[in-house]
């Protein structure tokens, strides 16, 4: 045992002089080709990444859907939705509260702010989006997911038993009231709501504990940092099924707007634990029930698509776990 975690570290400390080199010397051969082309002007890059997620020339199709103005997450100034958006997303579960009057008192509450507003040329932000599929089983991609600058885990997603395969670092977790576990005093909880009810939990998880039931039985509190909760912003939601799932099932799923989440906020993105096993069997690494893949509210197939689409525009890099 011993010797096994030494040696772990050794290619962990390996692995990330090896990447700092590269990294290194790949950014000469772009400074001397930038340099070759352009004189001493030098070109204006969105990012210090080999790559950037919004370089702009490769891929049409992408520029398309990507709209880099929507809000992503809600703050006291932007919480007014259009009238369509607000429609839709009262329709996707209950309608019961009033979502104004429960939007004004997320902020006294929780960090008010516009977050990761700070992409710019000198920052590349490196992001694991770590889904919950079977084909995690025997990758050995811990270290290498820990490696990521953010690691976003779905729903109930555990890394305790599964360091070897899943890592064991979550920047954030995206959660909503139904799916939500008790997260360490460094992650962020990221709520995805689908109805009011879910915002009327988030803030009683965090005060009067007293929502324990929504169409189930909820936890009535969780563990977590209260100065790191975020929430989705509905009119994100809105813009991932209009553009990204084309109009495609009831609403996304939590795993497909976290993906286009980490493509608003990250430079690169890596993305782990998606799809069927070799044997294309689709169930979640922690359990033993199989999950059906097409099912009536999200769009399995068109989801499945577009993130195959993502990583043939080299958007994303698809890490399959058995190839
Ligand atoms: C909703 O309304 C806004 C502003 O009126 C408009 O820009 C947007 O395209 C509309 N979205 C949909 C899905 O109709
Ligand atoms: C929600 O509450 C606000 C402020 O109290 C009020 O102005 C508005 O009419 C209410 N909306 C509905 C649909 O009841
Ligand atoms: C809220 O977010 C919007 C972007 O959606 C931003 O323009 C605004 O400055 C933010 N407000 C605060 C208080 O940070
Ligand atoms: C969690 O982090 C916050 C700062 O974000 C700090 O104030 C608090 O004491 C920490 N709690 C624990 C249990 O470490
Ligand atoms: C929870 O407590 C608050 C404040 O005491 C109250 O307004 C609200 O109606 C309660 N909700 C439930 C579901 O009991
Ligand atoms: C997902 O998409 C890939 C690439 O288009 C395809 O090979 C695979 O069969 C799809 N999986 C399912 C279950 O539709």
């Amino acid at each position: 045992m011993m010797v096994l975690l030494r040696h772990q570290r050794y290619m962990t400390a390996l692995l990330s002089s090896t990447t700092i080199l590269l990294l290194l010397y790949f950014q000469n051969y772009m400074l001397v080709l930038t340099y070759g082309s352009y004189g001493l002007i030098s070109k204006k890059v969105p990012c210090a990444c080999s790559i950037c997620v919004t370089d702009r020339e490769n891929s049409n199709w992408f520029s398309e859907q990507y709209d880099p103005n929507i809000p992503l997450l809600l703050n006291s100034t932007n919480g007014v939705l259009h009238a369509n958006v607000s429609r839709w997303w009262k329709e996707l579960q209950s309608s019961a509260g009033n979502y104004t009057e429960v939007v004004d008192q997320l902020f006294p509450l929780f960090p008010d702010k516009e977050h990761y507003s700070d992409a710019g040329p000198d920052r590349c932000r490196t992001c694991a989006v770590v889904g919950n599929s079977g084909n995690l089983l025997g990758s050995n991609y811990g270290p290498l997911i820990d490696f990521h600058d953010f690691v976003m885990r779905i729903n109930k997603g555990p890394t305790e038993g599964y360091e070897k395969d899943v890592g064991s670092k979550t920047t954030h977790r995206i959660v909503y009231p139904e799916s939500a576990v008790d997260l360490d005093n460094s992650t962020h909880l990221v709520l995805l709501p689908i109805k009011i009810l879910d915002i009327q939990w988030l803030i009683s998880a965090f005060t009067t504990k007293n929502i324990t039931q929504t169409y189930t039985e909820v936890p009535s509190t969780i563990k977590a940092n209260k100065d790191k909760v975020m929430i989705l912003h509905p009119e994100f939601i809105r813009y991932v099924y209009d553009n990204w799932a084309e109009g495609h099932g009831l609403y996304p799923s939590t795993g497909f707007l976290s993906l286009i989440f980490a493509l608003h906020i990250c430079d690169k993105v890596n993305v782990f634990g998606f799809g069927a096993t070799r044997d294309g069997i689709w169930h979640h690494y922690f359990e033993k029930i199989l999950t059906s893949y097409e099912n009536s509210i999200h769009a399995g197939r068109f989801e499945n698509e577009t993130i195959n689409r993502l990583q043939r525009e080299n958007k994303i890099v698809m890490h399959k776990g058995w190839t």
